[in-house]
């Protein structure tokens, strides 16, 4: 049996909302390998259900309010990791939203307004949520973000939420590029459909699911605790040559043409 220690390391997460956040099943199983959290939480509301959850971990996480839009509290947020862990080893970005009117319907009616939000939440915060955790990584590090396959395939219902993964999974490899150098990777997992508060709002999310289990190859739904074992790898130095990939965590829904 192989076993991860990540005893001595350090990460954040950001995206928490509740029990089913992917980010929540990350961080249970970072928590459990020995890694030190920080869990990023996005308003008061949200951290009502993250200070909940929080003390189930086996070690004290540090809980941080962050709306990453406002490039100060993700700075304050950092200050805060800097200060209290010393550097950083992961950041996991588990954040995405764009308007529920904007993931039904005609793609071609999404207003400016809308792109702009999904774009800026779901693929713009990768970058001041890198470039402040770059500094803090002094011995190299894992970036992680979560994606979709519509970021290259037509999903009806993901509209624009399918621009916004194609340009945070552009960022990915740009990113990785950059910042390899200094020996931190950056990578983003694939997930086939999972209940959460995010996929809720999607519609046909239900017959996402369904056809997904009828027709991956593992002919069946993938769970949270797959994507985060997934993380964990990628979060470890078992994956120290890997960066700039997506990885699809899909029952191998993605290889099937018909
Ligand atoms: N659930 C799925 O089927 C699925 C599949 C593939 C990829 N993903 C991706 O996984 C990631 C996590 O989503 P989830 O499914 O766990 O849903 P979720 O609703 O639990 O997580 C989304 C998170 O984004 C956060 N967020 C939104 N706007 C924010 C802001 N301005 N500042 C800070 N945080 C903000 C929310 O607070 C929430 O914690 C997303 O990137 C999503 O697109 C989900």
């Amino acid at each position: 049996m192989f076993t991860i220690d990540l005893s001595g390391k350090k990460g954040i997460i950001f995206g928490v909302a509740n029990h089913r956040s992917i980010a929540w099943v990350i961080a249970q199983i970072l928590d459990q390998a020995g890694m030190r959290l920080a869990i990023s939480y996005q308003n008061e509301r949200l951290g009502e259900n993250v200070f909940k959850l929080a003390p189930t971990l086996k070690q004290p996480a540090l809980l941080v309010q962050c709306d990453v839009l406002d490039e100060n509290q993700v700075k304050a947020a950092y200050e805060k990791v800097g200060a209290e862990f010393g550097d950083l080893s992961v950041m996991v970005h588990s954040v995405a939203f764009a308007n529920k009117d904007d993931l039904a319907g005609d793609f071609a009616m999404t207003g400016q307004e809308g792109f702009r939000v999904a774009l800026e939440v779901s693929a713009y915060s990768l970058l001041p949520l890198t470039r402040h955790a770059a500094p803090l990584m002094k011995n190299g590090g894992s970036i992680l973000a979560m994606t979709f396959q519509a970021s290259t395939r037509v999903f009806p219902g993901y509209n624009i939420m399918g621009t916004a993964k194609a340009a945070l999974e552009h960022e990915v490899r740009q990113l990785a590029y950059e910042l390899g150098p200094k020996n931190i990777r950056v990578n983003a997992i694939s997930a086939g459909p999972l209940d959460t508060l995010a996929a809720r709002g999607i519609h046909g999310f239900v017959d996402m699911k369904k056809v997904h289990a009828e027709r991956s190859p593992l002919q069946r739904n993938i769970t949270h605790q797959e994507v985060a074992t997934t993380a964990l790898y990628l979060a470890s130095d078992l994956s120290s040559g890997v960066t700039g990939a997506i990885i699809p965590v899909d029952s191998g829904y993605n290889i099937v043409g018909l």
